[in-house]
C-alpha cells in the first residue's frame, strides 16, 4: 500500500485546530519535501519569524540528528517538525529546552497510542526498548549574550518503514510497536500544546518530575561519551537541570550535562 494513502496528509489547518494552546498562532508551514525542517526553521528565525512558528514536512532528504548523524525521514511515515522558540527566560534555562520537548513528545505519543513511552537521556524517546523519536535543538545567541532563538526539531517514526540495516535492531515506529495508525496532525498539535506549557514554566522546571519518571537509563550500568571521553558507571538519576548523575566504580559521582549514554548491561542495583 502506498503510505500516502494510509496516512492523512499533514495540513496546517488541522495542526492549528489540534493545538488548543494556540502556540503557533497559525504560523504553520507544511512542506512536501525539504532537506531539513530545522534548516528551514533556522533560516526563517534568522529573518525574524515569530515565536511558535512551526515547519513540518512529509519527507526530509537530509534530516539531521545529533552528533552529525542522519535522521531517516521517509515520505509520509513520520512527523518531522521544527518549532521556533524566542525565549523570554534567562539563557541559564536554555539547556532545559530539549528535556521539556522530550516530555512534551513522550506524553503526546503515549496519549494517542496508549503505549508507555520512555525517555532516554538526553533527547530520545523509546518504546519497548527501541528508539521511535529523536530531538535536535539548535540555538543562536545574540550580541548581548542572550538566546536570540532556539529551533526544536522533533522527528517521530509514526508509520511502519524499512530502516537501514544498522538501525533495524534499535529503531522502530509507533505503528510497528502498537499497530496503531495515529494522525500526525493531531500528534503535532498535542506536542505544541505541551511544549507551550512546559516552556512557559521552564523556570519552575515543571517538566522535570515527568522526565525523571520516564528516563530509562536511571538504575542501570551505562557507558557514556562526554566531551570526547568514554566513561562507565551506574546511572543514579537526573538532577533538576536534566543532567545525568553517574556513580563511577571508585565511588565518585559525575554530572553529565551533555553527551550520549547507552545501557551497557541490564543490572539493577539494590
Ligand atoms: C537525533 O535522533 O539525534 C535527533 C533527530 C532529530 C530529527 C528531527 S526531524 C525534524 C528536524 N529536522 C531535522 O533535520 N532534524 C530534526
Amino acid at each position: 500500500m502506498d503510505i500516502q494513502n494510509k496516512w492523512s496528509p499533514l495540513l496546517a489547518e488541522r495542526i492549528k485546530n489540534a493545538d488548543k494552546s494556540g502556540f503557533s498562532q497559525g504560523n504553520i508551514i507544511v512542506l512536501d519535501e525539504t532537506e531539513s525542517t530545522n534548516s528551514i526553521a533556522k533560516a526563517l528565525a534568522a529573518e525574524g519569524a515569530s515565536h511558535g512558528t512551526v515547519v513540518t514536512a512529509e519527507s526530509q532528504t537530509m534530516g539531521r540528528g545529533r552528533l552529525g548523524r542522519r535522521f531517516e525521514s521517509p515520505k509520509g511515515a513520520g512527523l518531522y517538525m521544527s518549532v521556533i522558540v524566542r525565549p523570554s527566560f534567562d539563557i541559564a534555562f536554555a539547556p532545559l529546552i530539549t528535556s521539556a520537548a522530550a516530555v512534551s513528545a513522550a506524553e503526546s505519543v503515549e496519549k494517542l497510542c496508549g503505549e508507555y513511552t520512555a525517555v532516554k537521556w538526553v533527547n530520545d524517546l523509546y518504546m519497548n526498548s527501541r528508539k521511535i523519536c529523536g530531538i535536535l535543538t539548535e540555538s543562536a545567541i545574540n550580541s548581548k549574550g542572550s538566546l536570540a532563538y532556539a529551533v526544536i526539531g522533533i522527528g517521530i517514526n509514526v508509520g511502519k518503514t524499512e530502516f537501514p540495516s544498522e538501525l533495524r535492531d534499535i529503531a522502530s515506529s509507533i505503528e510497528a510497536e502498537t499497530g496503531n495508525i495515529i494522525d500526525r496532525n493531531i500528534l503535532c498539535g498535542e506536542i505544541l500544546g505541551r511544549l507551550e506549557y512546559y516552556l512557559e514554566n521552564i523556570e519552575e522546571k515543571r517538566h522535570i518530575s515527568e522526565y525523571r519518571r520516564r528516563e530509562m537509563l536511571t538504575g542501570n550500568h551505562i557507558t557514556a561519551n562526554t566531551g570526547g571521553r568514554e566513561v562507565e558507571g551506574y546511572a543514579i538519576g537526573i538532577n533538576e537541570n536534566a543532567n545525568l548523575l553517574l556513580k563511577l566504580s571508585d565511588g565518585s559521582e559525575m554530572v553529565l550535562a551533555s553527551g550520549e549514554a547507552n545501557l551497557c548491561r541490564i543490572r539493577r542495583e539494590k
